[in-house]
């Protein structure tokens, strides 16, 4: 039986085996900043490289940029971010911990969403096979009532963060009754806002006009250089830009590990269309994305679409694709239909006219964009977590697996000889040079073969190949599947193809 580990585990698993570190953690660390050790660097750059194959190679239509961090300050002024990129802020006067004003009441409703899946399974295991999710769903009081306290406040919650209204938010806190987890009281301040940006200085002549600002996304990159892109590239409206890159932000609330960090990675796209096009686009990317997430095997029921309520000024629809991480449904990626502001704003403050002549309608506009928008370390923490399980055997023996899509994996294979002797380590040597140049493979002779297994199966290596003493009379090895535990024989001539399919 495959069962789910606790997040506690998750954590000191990708510590134990070398995925993620805490930043100078000989000096004490640095709060939510995280740095990724020999297999977290593989995980994380394959999962680069699955996104950068889906959306720049599969897409003749998309190239890719890599910008640079530091930009013209007036570009954050341009992107609203000097003026807007604030988080609402909330402390508690006894515990003194401040908190996401958004996030406590966000908390607030996931907490009444478990109650509701709490009484799901009551019904479920109440009715066994005859249960009907759907209808229990439409038809419990209990269900219901708690259905529409969440309505009620996400309509509530919706309102005043439309509103930026700051003693609104408050106010919703109270009437929710929320407490500080760590004082238990209600003896909150006002809310206020907080910008998010990292400054920097430029040049050895310091005053205000260096101001740098760390960049809090990749996109605006991507934005300032529409016109380089279009018209070196000769590229014809529709059309994407692709960046994988840093970013950084002050977060007040960083916490739950790398799911919200001071410094991480985005993967972001922009596609420009033609303006009136941007909501058939908008749809087009959400279907696309969710298939480029479930391509990977995880369940489907993993992932769920968080249209948003609350619409940036700019934006004129909005999604999230939530994934449920171990401490419940959260926003994995943002797909959002941002009109023309960017290209206009930025058109507006530099001077310089960002627009497209379309030689179909014989006219130029500003395009339309829509963006997707997701973080690396986000999705590392989503597949991380996810493969983790320990198992019962039959035996009752516990076995702690990395279920890691296979594309992932940080190691495909490792090469084992069963002894240290009769000339199979140098066998072994020479089955791992022949897979070497076509993926990432690990060489292991130490212990016995049963614990190798137990370490490849902890770091999700799909496939552990065995050099025996019958190898050197019939040049076969045995491959033993992480996932089902199960070997079958090769021959060394088609292990390479074997293991590619
Ligand atoms: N350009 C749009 C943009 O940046 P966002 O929703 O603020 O939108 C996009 O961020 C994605 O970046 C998120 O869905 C999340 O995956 C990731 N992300 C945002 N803030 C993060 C943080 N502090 N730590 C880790 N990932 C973060």
């Amino acid at each position: 039986m495959k069962k789910e580990v606790d997040f506690t585990k998750v954590v000191a698993h990708a510590k134990e085996y070398g995925f993620v570190f805490p930043s100078s953690e000989i000096y004490d660390g640095l709060a939510a900043v995280y740095d990724y050790g020999q297999l977290g660097v593989e995980l994380k750059n394959n999962i680069k490289q699955y996104w950068w194959r889906a959306m720049v190679q599969m897409h003749e239509n998309i190239v890719g940029l890599d910008s640079a961090i530091f930009m013209h300050p007036r570009i954050w002024k341009a992107s609203g971010h000097v003026d807007a990129f604030n988080d609402p802020l909330i402390d508690n006067k006894d515990s003194k911990k401040r908190y996401r004003a958004d996030v406590l009441i966000e908390d607030h409703i996931a907490k009444m969403e478990e109650k509701i899946e709490k009484e799901v399974e009551k019904g479920r295991k109440r009715w066994g096979e005859s249960f009907d999710e759907a209808q229990f769903r439409a038809t419990n009081a209990r269900v219901l009532e708690h259905q529409q306290k969440i309505d009620e406040i996400h309509t509530r919650f919706a309102e005043v963060m439309n509103a930026n209204d700051l003693a609104g938010l408050k106010q919703l806190i109270l009437d929710l009754e929320i407490v500080c987890p760590i004082s238990g009281t209600r003896n909150w301040t006002d809310v206020r806002q907080f910008n998010l940006m990292f400054a920097t200085k430029m040049g050895s002549v310091i005053d205000d006009s260096d101001t740098l600002y760390l960049r809090p996304e990749t996109a605006q990159g991507i934005f300032v250089n529409f016109l380089n892109v279009q018209k070196s590239g000769r590229m014809k409206v529709p059309f994407g830009i692709a960046q994988i890159g840093k970013a950084f932000r002050n977060e007040i609330v960083a916490r739950q590990f790398i799911f919200r960090m001071r410094e991480f990675e985005q993967m972001e796209m922009q596609f420009f269309v033609r303006p009136g096009t941007e909501l058939e686009w908008f749809k087009h990317w959400k279907e696309e994305r969710m298939q480029w997430h479930q391509a990977l095997g995880i369940p489907a029921e993993c992932y769920r679409f968080h249209d948003h309520e609350k619409l940036a000024h700019y934006a004129n629809a909005a999604t999230d694709i939530e994934f449920r991480f171990p401490f419940g449904f959260k926003e994995l990626e943002g797909i959002h239909s941002r009109t023309d502001f960017d290209l206009g704003r930025h058109s507006e403050f530099s001077g310089k006219k960002l627009q497209y002549f379309d030689p179909e309608l014989n006219e130029s506009y500003t395009p339309y964009v829509i963006e997707t928008s997701i973080g690396v370390d986000r999705m590392f923490l989503a597949v991380f977590s996810h493969a983790l399980k320990e198992e019962t055997l039959e035996d009752g023996s516990v076995r702690t697996v990395l279920s890691l899509p296979t594309r992932l994996a940080p190691y495909k294979a490792a090469v084992l000889p069963l002894v240290k002797k009769d000339g199979l380590p140098e066998k072994a040597r020479e089955v791992q040079h022949l897979l070497m140049p076509d993926m990432m493979v690990q060489y292991d002779e130490k212990d016995a073969i049963g614990r190798r297994y137990r370490r490849q199966d902890a770091i999700g290596t799909p496939f552990c190949i065995t050099v025996d003493n019958d190898t050197l009379n019939d040049n076969s090895v045995t491959v033993r599947h992480r996932d089902t535990m199960q070997q079958e024989r090769v021959s060394i001539d088609q292990l390479l193809n074997r293991i590619k399919n």
